[in-house]
């Protein structure tokens, strides 16, 4: 039988780390993976993490089966975390959340509940997205689309040609949005501009799907937040799906949550009973412990501070990072003016460099960033940055 499938090439992202591993580049340096390094190029566990693990060690006493749904600490958390206190309370009759295996088992999630709902669902993309969100997202059987986003002369959002798209989405249509952080290119909407997003949404009677994988790494916990909640606000149907894998840490206990947002108590009920039914039909439950830490953090005060703490110690490094780089990359060279890259947010930028010149950065100075030029912030330190800015600029001047 399965002779009659393919070898399939390796994830593009996933596919050049592997790469990388294999480089014998002495100086090589991974900017390529979506991962948050300290200066020494370790990722550490969250000292909240570690207290919160501790703590159920001590506690735990059954592996038995949790409800499906996930830990109630874990589903109180979130739907606190991403819609803070105010509109959790306002929204809780008609809004439920699900723990998931990790922000990609929230999209799926999130993707096949909407089919149930409507197979003929349209979701748009931003162009670019990240890559895993067509897979996802299209496998479960909905219809994809894109929208304008990022303008490449100026490495910011093109707002207007964005807007004038959304513009003429036909009503029901699902439009999804990274609330923050945007990967690839890191260029975010400000306030006032999420204002307009969600004043054409009413109007056009459009869904909006919000995916937070790096919420606290652009500005903070709350302003990460700013448009989801101003969705949650004044809209009557919103998705929202949270990976926690980036802000605690957890990325291989594959950790998320989806979270529904319903006209009405009834819907709110539907919508999260077949979400329920589609987990146990593929993978019954969540895994626990990833979600187990999330709710023990979050239902502590003390551990809920260490661990703010130390979310706005990692944002604070990687917007550090951005600024020395773009000051070294615009000293070393004068072909392109980076400082676009102080302006956008999180932990990821594209480049905007030449497609030729990032493979040249890669064969012959061991610097591995993707095809498409984004970067990683987070993977630069005070022993590498001098290397790739100059290796960066070598590269330009040639
Ligand atoms: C935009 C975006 N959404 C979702 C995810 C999924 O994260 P997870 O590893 O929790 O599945 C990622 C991870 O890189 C991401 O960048």
């Amino acid at each position: 039988m399965f002779e009659t499938l393919k070898i399939l090439p390796p994830d593009p992202i996933l596919g050049l780390g592997q790469e990388f591993l294999k480089s014998d580049h002495p100086n090589k340096v991974n900017l390529s993976v979506g991962v948050y390094k300290t200066d020494t190029g370790n990722t550490p566990i969250f000292k909240a993490v570690k207290a919160a693990e501790q703590h159920m060690i001590d506690e735990q006493d059954s592996k038995v089966y949790i409800a499906q749904q996930g830990d109630p600490k874990f589903l109180q958390g979130m739907h606190t975390l991403l819609l803070g206190e105010e509109l959790s309370k306002s929204l809780a009759d008609r809004s439920s959340v699900c723990m998931t295996p990790g922000g990609c088992g929230a999209l799926r999630l999130a993707a096949e509940t909407v089919f149930n709902a409507n197979p003929n669902a349209t979701v748009w993309f931003s162009t670019p997205t990240w890559g895993n969100h067509f897979p996802l997202i299209e496998s479960a059987g909905l219809i994809t689309a894109e929208y304008p986003y990022y303008d490449h002369t100026t490495g910011l959002v093109d707002f207007d040609a964005m807007l004038a798209a959304l513009e003429i989405i036909p009503a029901g249509d699902l439009v999804l949005f990274h609330a923050c952080c945007h990967n690839p290119t890191g260029a975010d909407l400000s306030k006032s501009q999420w204002d307009q997003v969600i004043d054409v949404a009413e109007r056009q009677g459009l869904i909006p799907w919000f995916d937070i994988a790096y919420q606290g790494f652009g500005k903070s916990l709350d302003d990460d937040a700013y448009s989801l909640r101003i969705a949650a606000e004044r809209l009557p149907e919103v998705i929202v799906v949270a990976s926690c894998s980036k802000n605690f840490g957890l990325y291989r206990e594959r950790t998320g949550a989806a979270l529904f947002i319903n006209k009405n108590a009834k819907q709110a009920e539907a919508a999260k009973t077949n979400a329920i039914s589609l987990m146990r039909k593929s993978y019954s439950m969540s895994p626990f412990h990833g979600g187990g830490i999330v709710g023990t953090i979050l239902s502590d005060a003390g551990l809920t501070t260490m661990w703010k703490d130390e979310v706005i110690e990692i944002c604070a490094h990687v917007q550090n990072l951005r600024q020395e780089f773009t000051d070294k990359l615009n000293s070393k060279q004068s072909k392109k003016d980076f400082s676009f890259i102080t302006q956008n947010q999180g932990m990821f930028s594209f480049l905007g460099i030449e497609l030729e010149d990032a493979l040249k950065l890669r064969s012959e100075y061991g610097i591995y960033i993707l095809n498409s030029t984004r970067l990683n912030m987070a993977g630069l330190s005070s022993a590498n940055i001098d290397y790739v800015t100059d290796s960066i600029a070598a590269v330009l001047n040639q």
